[in-house]
């Protein structure tokens, strides 16, 4: 059992590191407790867009339940990322696959709208992303690491992170740098419902 997990932690920051090269990070999950913190910033009269999301997705499932107007999409419903854009919307939030995270916050930028992307912390360092932010990103850090769920650990993170994360926004908050404390609590991922609406 610590095997195992002590072999996912790995597989996970193995995927993180190399994550320019590889995609083996690329299918991490978002907990609840790490989308609370950005409901002290978006509007709730604004369409969020989520675009790496299923219908069980922390972001998709947690602003639906606290009644702003979301909508999702993802790759399981042909909506990919680089090539969709749903036709209204407001504000893009999402933890995006790692490995294609330069690519994301270039498309992220092209909209010229607000966002929020959850990144390892790190991501704020780097040549390619200097010229990228161009200057114009804000950042929201917490006080400690989130964990991540994985496909094989729905109802509980795996704990030990190996990197911080951080919302990497746009014209969202109010400051460029934004500290909060994170409070972690386990709720499970609930898959089923998979064929729903994504409005
Ligand atoms: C880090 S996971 C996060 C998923 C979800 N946003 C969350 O926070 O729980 C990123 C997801 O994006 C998906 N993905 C990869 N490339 C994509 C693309 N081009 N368009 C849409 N989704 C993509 C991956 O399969 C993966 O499920």
């Amino acid at each position: 059992m610590w095997e195992s997990s002590l072999l996912e932690i790995m597989a996970i920051n193995k995927g993180y590191l190399t994550a320019d090269r590889s995609s083996a990070g690329d299918e991490v999950y978002t907990p609840f407790y790490a989308v609370e913190p950005l409901m002290e910033f978006l509007p709730k009269d604004k369409i969020i867009w989520c675009p790496f999301d299923e219908e069980w997705s922390a972001f998709y499932r947690y602003f639906r339940e606290n009644h702003y107007p979301v909508i999702r999409s993802s790759l399981s419903n042909a909506q990919d990322f680089f090539r969709y854009e749903p036709e209204k919307w407001d504000i893009l939030v999402s933890n995006p696959p790692f490995s294609k995270k330069d690519d994301v916050l270039k498309r992220a930028f092209s909209f010229g709208k607000p966002f929020a992307l959850l990144l390892p912390v790190n991501s704020i360092q780097g040549k390619a992303r200097f010229k990228i932010f161009n200057n114009d990103i804000q950042m929201l850090v917490f006080d400690s690491r989130i964990d991540y769920h994985t496909p094989e650990n729905m109802e509980i993170t795996i704990k030990g992170n190996s990197f911080g994360s951080a919302y990497f926004c746009r014209d969202l908050l109010p400051t460029k740098l934004e500290l909060r404390q994170l409070e972690k609590y386990d709720r499970p991922l609930e898959r089923g419902d998979e064929n729903g609406s994504n409005q």
